[in-house]
């Protein structure tokens, strides 16, 4: 398992619900959390990893040792209020950070890995990483939400970007596109 990084189809994935948990499941967020780590993440969807279960993990101390490792399965975000700019980056864009618009505080529901529903009001940077981790499973990412002048002067950075992963496909390091979409069917049919 490994981060995919832009423009990865399985980035473009819309996740759908996951309706089973099993030991195999457990294992895969388990190695979520280690990656994550490794790249001094505070959140990876699963999406990130080519699977397209709709769950991620965070951590906001960005580490095994420190803070609260929460994982959301199904989530559902409702009642968006405030609009605040921060700057993202994302482990699927590395070396990309920009300003995005968000709402401040969200109503948050989602399902913990032995079925709990988790629910909360959540705002600051619990807020921001959680709606920037469910567009994930939306298929969307961070730059798809730039001022248009700040999407402009990434333009040429995120081309390269697709540039390396087309000739990555061509000299067969990574399989082409149609290939990565049956994986991630069969996936589904195991777990949605
Ligand atoms: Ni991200």
């Amino acid at each position: 398992m490994r981060i995919v990084t832009y423009p990865h189809p399985a980035l473009r994935h819309k996740s759908k619900p996951v309706r089973r948990v099993d030991k195999q499941l457990r294992q895969i967020v388990e190695e979520m959390f280690q990656l994550m780590y490794e790249a001094n993440g505070v959140g990876l969807a699963a999406n990130q990893v080519d699977l397209p279960l709709r769950l991620f993990v965070i951590n906001l101390a960005a580490s095994a040792t420190e803070g609260e490792e929460q994982v959301f399965i199904n989530p559902v975000i409702s009642l968006p209020r405030g609009n605040e700019e921060q700057e993202e980056g994302c482990l699927s864009i590395p070396g990309v950070y920009a300003p995005v618009k968000r709402p401040e505080t969200i109503h948050f529901s989602a399902y913990d890995l032995s079925g709990n529903e988790i629910t909360g009001e959540f705002n600051g940077m619990l807020s921001r990483v959680v709606q920037h981790e469910t567009d994930h499973l939306e298929g969307v990412l961070f730059v798809d939400r730039l001022s248009t002048s700040v999407s402009m002067e990434l333009e040429a950075e995120l081309a390269d970007m697709a540039a390396g992963l087309e000739s990555m496909q061509q000299q067969g390091h990574l399989p082409p596109d149609e290939e990565i979409r049956q994986r991630l069917t069969e996936w589904e049919q195991k777990y949605c």
